[in-house]
C-alpha cells in the first residue's frame, strides 16, 4: 500500500516503522533506531508540549501522527514496543496467554465473570486482535453527528497505511458461500463498507500473515514533531483554577517510568494547547476518576478529591456478548482469522476462526485458537469455558474442565469456531474503582442480556449458524453425521462443545446464549459523547481536556470497531489542526 512520503529522512524513518513489528531486533537496537521513542526512565523530569496524549493505542497513534504535523507532542505509553512474536497470525494467541506482568495484554475478569483483555502496548488493541478491518455503517455515521466527507477521507488514510485484502481460503470461503445459502444476503464480494449481506472485509494482516499495526501510523509523524514515551503509566491529570475560566482547567499530567519516578509534563503557554485522553474503554474513565472527575460518592470513598462531581463518567460501559460454536472438520483445516461477515437482517454478525495446520500440531492450532476465544483459558489452565456459565467459572471448575480437555484425542480440535456478535449492545454496565493505583484494573460490569432485546439478537444469532452447519456449502468442513443437537450433546464424538447442564436440564436457546457468552473484546463506552464529554469529545465541566477513543462511543461501531477506533484518532487530530489554526 502506497505511502507517498516526501522526504528521505521520512522514508528512513518509515521504513524503520513499517517493520516495527517484523524485525528480530531487540527493543534496544530497535529504540536506537527511533529516535523520537524513548524509554520513560530517560525522559526529563518536567517538560512542555503543544498536546500531551494519554494512551499509545489504536485511536491515541493516529491522532498523535496527525497532531504532530504543526504541534509538538507527548505520547505517553504504559507499555512498550510490539515484539515480535505478536507480529504473525500464527501468533495470535500468544499475547493474550501471557499473563506476566510484562504482558502486552493485561488480563481482566469483569464482575459477569468473563475473561477479559486489555492492552498494554504501543499500537494497543490493535496489536492484540484478530485484525478484522470494516468501516461503521453510513447511518452510524450520521447518528454521530460526524462530517461524512472527512469520515471517509479518514478512513481511506488509514486504509492506505496498513489494511490488506485477506486471500481467503477454502474454509472461509465455504462459510461465506455457507452464509449465502443459510439466507445471509446479498453477497458483497470484497469491502469495508457495512451493508447487510455476506461481505469479506479488510484485515491488518498482510498477505504473508504478518500483523501491521496503529503504532505503523507513527511512520506518518514529523520526527521533530512528536516524542513517544513507552513505559510510562500516567497517573493523574493536572487542573488548576485560573482566572477568568469559569471551570477547573488542565495544564499537565504527572506519569511514573518503571523505576517508580514520577515525571510532570505541563501544556505550553498558549490558548489552544490540550491533554488528550486516549487510554481506552477501562483507562480512560479510571483516569478521569483517578484525577478527580467522576461520581463524587465514590471518589470520596477512595480517598480521592473530588474536582467535578461527573456522576456519567464510567456509566454506559458495555460489551458485545459473542456466542460461539465450534465445529469438528473431516478434514485438515489452515489457519484464519476473521475474513468473512454475515450482517444479517436480525441484528447479529456472523463470524469464524479456523485451525492451524502448518508448522504446528492441528490439535496445538486449534487450541491456541480457542484460548483466545475463551473457550480454553491458559491462565485457569486449558478449559472448557464454553460448558460453565460465567458465574461458575472458578479457578477450580476450569480446571477439572482443562483436565477432560487434555485427554481428548487431537481429532477433536480440527476445525473451526463460527461464532456470532450482536449490534449495539442495548445492555450496559459500569466502571468503578477498585483502588488508586493507576496499573490496576478498575472493576468492569457489562451486564450481559439484560436486555431481552440483546438476548433476541442472539437467539437469531445461533438460528442462522445452526442453518450454516447444515449448509451444502459447509459439507465439507461438518461431519455427516453431525447434527446441530448432536455437536453440542453427543460427548463421545464432539467433545469440545458440550452444553452446559442445569439442574432441570433446560436447553433453551436463551440459556445458551446465557451460559456460553465470551467477549469478543469489542468493549466501549464510560466517557460517551453527550453525557461526559461534548460532540467535539471536550470534557464536559473542564477545560483543556478531551477524550478521544473507544470510550466515547454509545454502540460498537461497525460489525468490528477498530477501523472506526482509527478513523476517529485521524478524524479528531484534522479537527483540532483545523481549529488550531481558525482565526
Ligand atoms: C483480542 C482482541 C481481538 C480483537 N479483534 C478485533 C478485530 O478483529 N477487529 C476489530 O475491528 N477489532 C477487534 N478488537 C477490538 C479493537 O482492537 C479495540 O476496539 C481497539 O483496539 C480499542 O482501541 P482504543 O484506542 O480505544 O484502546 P487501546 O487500543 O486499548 O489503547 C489504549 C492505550 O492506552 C494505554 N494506557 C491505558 N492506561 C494508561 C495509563 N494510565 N498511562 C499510559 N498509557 C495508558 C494502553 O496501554 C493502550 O495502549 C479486538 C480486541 C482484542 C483485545
Ligand atoms: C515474546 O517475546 C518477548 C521478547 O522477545 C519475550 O519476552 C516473551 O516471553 C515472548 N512471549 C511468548 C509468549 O513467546
Ligand atoms: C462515504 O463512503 C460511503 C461508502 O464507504 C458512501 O456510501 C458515502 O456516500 C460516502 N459519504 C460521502 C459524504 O462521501
Ligand atoms: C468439497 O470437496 C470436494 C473434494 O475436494 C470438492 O470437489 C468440492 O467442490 C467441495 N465442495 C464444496 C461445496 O466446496
Ligand atoms: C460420526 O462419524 C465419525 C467419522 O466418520 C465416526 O467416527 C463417529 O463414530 C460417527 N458418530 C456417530 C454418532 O455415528
Ligand atoms: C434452569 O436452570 C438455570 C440454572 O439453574 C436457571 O438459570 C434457569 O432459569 C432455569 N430455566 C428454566 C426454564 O427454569
Amino acid at each position: 500500500m502506497a505511502l507517498g512520503l516526501a522526504s528521505s529522512a521520512a522514508l528512513v524513518l518509515a521504513t524503520i516503522l513499517g517493520s516495527l513489528c517484523l524485525v528480530a531486533l531487540s527493543e534496544d537496537e530497535q529504540l536506537e533506531n527511533l529516535r523520537f521513542v524513548r524509554r520513560a526512565q530517560d525522559a526529563p523530569l518536567v517538560s512542555h508540549y503543544n498536546y500531551i496524549i494519554i494512551g499509545g493505542g489504536t485511536a491515541g497513534c493516529p491522532l498523535a501522527a496527525t497532531l504532530s504535523e504543526h504541534s509538538r507532542v507527548l505520547l505517553l505509553e504504559r507499555g512498550g514496543l510490539p515484539y515480535r512474536n505478536m507480529s504473525n497470525q500464527q501468533h495470535f494467541t500468544d499475547a493474550l496467554a501471557d499473563t506476566s506482568p510484562a504482558s502486552p495484554a493485561q488480563r481482566f475478569i469483569s464482575e459477569d465473570g468473563v475473561v477479559n483483555a486489555r492492552a498494554r502496548v504501543l499500537g494497543g488493541g490493535s496489536c492484540l486482535n484478530a485484525g478484522f478491518y470494516t468501516r461503521a455503517s453510513n447511518d452510524y455515521v450520521h447518528a454521530a453527528g460526524w462530517d461524512a466527507r472527512l469520515v471517509n477521507s479518514s478512513y481511506r488514510w488509514v486504509e492506505r497505511a496498513l489494511v490488506f485484502r485477506p486471500d481467503v481460503p477454502p474454509w472461509q470461503a465455504a462459510l461465506r458461500d455457507a452464509l449465502l445459502e443459510a439466507g445471509v444476503t446479498p453477497d458483497n464480494g470484497f469491502t469495508f463498507d457495512h451493508v447487510t449481506g455476506t461481505k469479506i472485509g479488510g484485515t491488518i494482516f498482510d498477505s504473508s500473515g504478518q500483523r501491521h499495526t496503529a503504532a505503523d501510523f507513527l511512520r506518518h509523524a514529523r520526527p521533530g514533531g512528536l516524542t513517544v514515551l513507552l513505559y510510562a503509566t500516567v497517573s493523574r491529570i493536572l487542573f488548576r483554577q485560573q482566572e477568568g475560566a469559569p471551570y477547573p482547567v488542565a495544564y499537565g499530567v504527572v506519569f511514573s517510568d518503571p523505576l517508580g519516578v514520577q515525571h510532570r509534563v505541563y501544556l505550553q503557554d498558549g490558548g489552544k494547547n490540550e491533554v488528550i485522553l486516549s487510554a481506552g474503554t477501562l483507562g480512560s474513565p479510571q483516569l478521569l476518576m483517578l484525577s478527580g472527575v467522576g461520581p463524587q460518592a465514590h471518589l470520596e470513598a477512595h480517598g480521592v478529591q473530588v474536582l467535578v462531581d461527573q456522576p456519567m463518567v464510567g456509566q454506559g460501559v458495555a460489551d458485545n456478548p459473542m456466542n460461539s460454536v465450534f465445529i469438528p472438520s473431516p478434514v485438515p483445516v489452515a489457519l484464519s482469522l476473521v475474513q468473512v461477515v454475515g450482517i444479517t437482517r436480525t441484528g447479529s454478525f456472523i463470524e469464524g476462526v479456523s485451525g492451524s495446520e502448518f508448522g504446528i500440531p492441528v490439535s496445538e492450532g486449534v487450541r491456541r485458537l480457542a484460548r483466545n476465544f475463551g473457550l480454553f483459558s491458559p491462565q485457569l489452565q486449558t478449559g472448557q469455558l464454553g460448558t460453565l456459565p460465567p458465574k461458575q467459572r472458578t479457578p477450580e471448575a476450569l480446571q477439572r474442565a482443562a483436565e477432560a480437555m487434555r485427554r481428548l484425542d487431537r481429532r477433536a480440535f480440527r476445525g473451526g469456531f463460527i461464532l456470532e456478535k450482536i449490534l449495539g449492545p442495548v445492555s450496559s454496565g459500569h466502571i468503578e474503582l477498585r483502588s488508586t493505583d493507576p496499573r490496576a484494573n478498575p472493576a468492569v460490569t457489562f451486564n450481559y442480556f439484560q436486555e431481552k432485546e440483546d438476548l433476541d439478537r442472539c437467539v437469531h444469532g445461533i438460528e442462522t449458524i445452526e442453518r450454516v452447519i447444515q449448509s451444502r456449502a459447509f459439507a465439507n468442513f461438518t461431519y455427516a453425521n453431525a447434527s446441530v443437537e448432536s455437536i453440542f450433546t453427543d460427548s463421545a464424538n464432539f467433545p469440545v462443545n458440550l452444553l452446559p447442564r442445569h439442574a432441570n436440564d433446560s436447553r433453551t436457546p436463551e440459556q445458551y446464549c446465557r451460559d456460553t457468552v465470551m467477549t469478543i473484546w469489542h468493549y466501549h463506552g464510560g466517557c460517551q459523547v453527550g453525557a461526559v464529554v461534548d460532540d467535539d469529545y471536550r470534557v464536559f465541566g473542564v477545560q483543556r481536556l478531551r477524550v478521544i477513543d473507544s470510550s466515547t462511543f454509545k454502540y460498537s461501531p461497525g460489525t468490528n470497531p477498530q477501523a472506526t477506533v482509527m478513523m476517529l484518532g485521524r478524524y479528531m487530530g484534522v479537527k483540532i489542526q483545523a481549529e488550531r489554526w481558525r482565526k
